[in-house]
C-alpha cells in the first residue's frame, strides 16, 4: 500500500487536481489523464490511482491543509515519517525510458509570450519525438515585447518535464559537450521551419536537415504544427505534454494555491481576462474609448516596434469586424447581460489595464468585488515575480484554470490555452465572446434602438452555446488560421462527462 502511494507522481501534483476539480469530478479525473505508454504499466498506474485517490479524497476531508502532520497521522496511506514524505518526488517511479536510435539534436527557440510557447513547446516535444532525435530543453523568448529574462526552469518544473517523457523522447538540458563546442563554432544550421505543417513535412524536410547537421535549430515555433490532419497519437501526447509534463515550478504553483484559497474563503469566482493592455492596443491598432493623445500613443508604439508590420489601422473598422479586445466599459455591459452576479468576485488576469481607473470606472461601479493578484497578495509575495512578466502569466493562468467561470475579453493566447485546459478539466464554463455580434449590439443599445431587455436576451441567447461545453474543432482545409485552435479544443483528448467511463490509456 505504502509503495502505490509512493509510485504515484507527486503530491503536489495531487493536492492541485484535487482542489481542479472540487470533489464531484474526482472520479473522472483518471481517465482523463493521457497517455501512450505500454498498457500494463499504465493498468498498474491506475489501479494505483484509484487507490490514491482514495487516500487523497479522504485526507482532503480531514482537513484543507497537507501539512506533513496529516499524512502521519493516516495510517493506511502514509505511515512512515514526514521525512520520507518529502523525498517522495525523488523515489517516484518513472514510466521506463523509450530506447530508440538517436537521429540527432534539435534546439528550439521558442517566440511570443507565455502561453504561446506553452502551446509550441509541446509541438516541439511531439516533433521531437516522431524524428526519433534528443530535444534540448527550449530556449524561452526572452526579446519580445514582454521582454522576460526567465529562462524555462524559472517557469516549469524541468526535470519532471525530462522524466515525465522519458518514455517518448529523450530530452537533455544542454547538448553534450562534443556538440557544444560544434555549436559555439557555427557548425549547426538553423531555420524556422513553415507554420501549420503536417508530420510528413517534418519527417520528409526537417529530418534530412537533422541528419545532415547533427544539430538543428528550429528558431521559431509559434503554430508551426497543424491543427488537424495528424495521427491521434501525436494528438494525444500534444495533449499528455500540455496537462501533465508542462508543470509550473513549485513557487508559482504555491503562490497560485494560495491565491485561489483566498478567493475560495469569499465564495466562487470569476476570471475576466480583460486583454486591454497596452501592448494589445498598440498592436492591434484597437482604439475605441482611448482619447486622442492615447490614441497618438498607441500608435507611436506601433511603429516603434519593427515586428508589428501592419500600421495604417482603422481602428472602428477593425472593431466592427470583431477583431478588437472588447473594452472595460464595452465588458461591463456584456457581464451584466449575460446575468453575472453583480457582488461575484472579478479577478482580473492581467497587467495593468490601458488608461488605468479611469476606464475601469464603469466595471468597478457594475461590479464592486474587482480583485487582482496585486489587491489580494502582499508586494513582498510578487517581490520575485516583479519584472517577469511570464511568471506573473504562469500565476494568472492557475487562477483561470480554477475559477467558476473564465471569460477573456479577446481570443489570443492566453484565452485559447486556458479554454482547452478547462475543457481538459471537465468543460469548466468559458465564456468565448462574440466579439463582432456584441460591438453592434452594444452600438444599437447605447444609440438606443434596443432597449436593456433586448440586449440582455440576446446577448444571452448568442452564448447560450458558447460556454466551452464539448463539441468538435471546426475544420478549414487549406485555411489554418480559420479553423479552430488545437490547443483550445483539444478533442482528441476528452471525454464527456456523461459518457460510461473508459479508459484512454488502451
Ligand atoms: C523511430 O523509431 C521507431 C522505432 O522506435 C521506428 O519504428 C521509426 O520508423 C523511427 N522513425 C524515424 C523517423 O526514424
Ligand atoms: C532563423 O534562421 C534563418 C536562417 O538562418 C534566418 O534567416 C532568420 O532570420 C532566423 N529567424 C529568427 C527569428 O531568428
Ligand atoms: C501534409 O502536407 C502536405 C503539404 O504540405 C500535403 O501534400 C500532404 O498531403 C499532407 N499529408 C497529410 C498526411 O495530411
Ligand atoms: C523592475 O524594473 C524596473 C525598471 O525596469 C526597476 O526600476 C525595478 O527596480 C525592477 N524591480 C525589481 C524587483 O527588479
Amino acid at each position: 500500500m505504502l509503495k502505490m502511494c509512493k509510485s504515484e507522481d507527486s503530491v503536489e501534483e495531487w493536492e492541485m487536481k484535487v482542489k481542479l476539480l472540487g470533489n464531484g469530478k474526482v472520479e473522472k479525473l483518471k481517465n482523463s489523464m493521457v497517455s501512450r505508454s505500454p498498457m500494463k504499466l499504465w493498468m498498474i498506474r491506475a489501479i494505483t490511482t484509484v487507490l490514491l485517490w482514495t487516500c487523497v479524497v479522504q485526507l482532503m476531508a480531514l482537513g484543507e491543509l497537507w501539512g506533513p502532520r496529516l499524512l502521519k497521522g493516516w495510517p493506511s496511506c502514509f505511515s512512515h515519517p514526514p521525512v520520507e514524505l518529502t523525498s517522495i518526488p525523488a523515489k517516484v517511479i518513472l514510466p521506463p525510458k523509450r530506447i530508440y536510435k538517436n537521429n540527432g539534436y534539435l534546439m528550439v527557440s521558442c517566440n511570443g509570450g507565455l502561453n504561446q510557447m506553452r502551446a509550441a513547446i509541446c509541438d516541439m516535444v511531439a516533433i521531437a519525438r516522431y524524428l526519433n532525435v534528443t530535444l534540448i530543453v527550449p530556449e524561452l523568448d526572452k526579446t519580445s515585447f514582454w521582454n522576460d529574462p526567465s529562462e524555462f526552469q524559472d517557469i516549469f518544473d524541468v526535470d519532471h518535464f525530462i522524466t515525465s517523457l522519458r518514455d517518448e523522447v529523450r530530452i537533455l538540458k544542454e547538448l553534450p559537450p562534443r556538440l557544444k563546442t560544434r555549436v559555439e563554432m557555427g557548425m549547426f544550421y538553423s531555420l524556422p521551419p513553415v507554420s501549420w505543417s503536417n508530420i510528413s513535412y517534418y519527417v520528409h524536410q526537417i529530418l534530412p536537415l537533422v541528419q545532415k547537421y547533427k544539430v538543428l535549430h528550429l528558431n521559431k515555433t509559434d503554430a508551426r504544427l497543424a491543427n488537424n490532419g495528424l495521427p491521434v497519437e501525436i494528438q494525444k501526447l500534444r495533449c499528455r505534454i500540455n496537462f501533465n509534463a508542462l508543470k509550473f515550478t513549485s513557487q508559482i504553483e504555491e503562490l497560485g494555491r494560495r491565491v485561489v484559497r483566498i478567493l475560495r474563503e469569499k465564495g466562487p469566482f470569476l476570471v475576466l481576462h480583460l486583454r486591454y493592455e497596452m501592448d494589445m492596443l498598440a498592436f492591434s491598432g484597437c482604439a475605441h474609448g482611448c482619447n486622442s493623445d492615447e490614441e497618438q500613443e498607441l500608435t507611436r508604439m506601433r511603429y516603434a516596434y519593427p515586428w508589428w508590420k501592419e500600421k495604417v489601422i482603422n481602428s472602428e473598422m477593425k472593431r466592427k469586424e470583431g477583431l478588437c479586445p472588447l473594452t472595460p466599459e464595452e465588458t461591463a455591459l456584456v457581464l451584466k447581460a449575460l446575468g453575472i452576479d453583480r457582488y461575484v468576485q472579478i479577478y482580473i488576469a492581467a497587467g495593468e489595464i490601458y488608461g488605468g481607473e479611469r476606464r475601469m470606472k464603469s466595471l468597478a461601479a457594475a461590479f464592486p468585488n474587482l480583485v487582482r493578484k496585486e489587491t489580494l497578495l502582499e508586494p513582498s509575495d510578487l517581490k520575485f515575480f516583479q519584472n517577469h512578466s511570464s511568471q506573473m502569466a504562469a500565476l494568472d493562468y492557475l487562477v483561470s484554470l480554477e475559477s467558476d467561470i473564465f471569460v477573456p475579453t479577446y481570443d489570443g493566447n492566453m484565452a485559447k490555452v486556458v479554454e482547452g485546459h478547462r475543457r481538459f478539466l471537465g468543460f469548466k464554463k468559458t465564456i468565448s465572446l462574440d466579439r463582432k455580434l456584441l460591438v453592434n449590439l452594444i452600438d444599437q443599445y447605447n444609440d438606443g434602438s434596443l432597449t436593456w431587455d433586448e440586449f440582455s436576451s440576446t446577448v444571452k441567447e448568442a452564448h447560450a452555446d458558447r460556454m466551452g461545453s464539448p463539441r468538435t474543432r471546426v475544420i478549414v482545409p487549406d485555411k489554418p488560421k480559420e479553423e479552430d485552435y488545437f490547443y483550445a479544443n483539444p478533442h482528441e483528448c476528452l471525454q464527456l462527462l456523461d459518457e460510461p467511463l473508459r479508459s484512454t490509456w488502451t
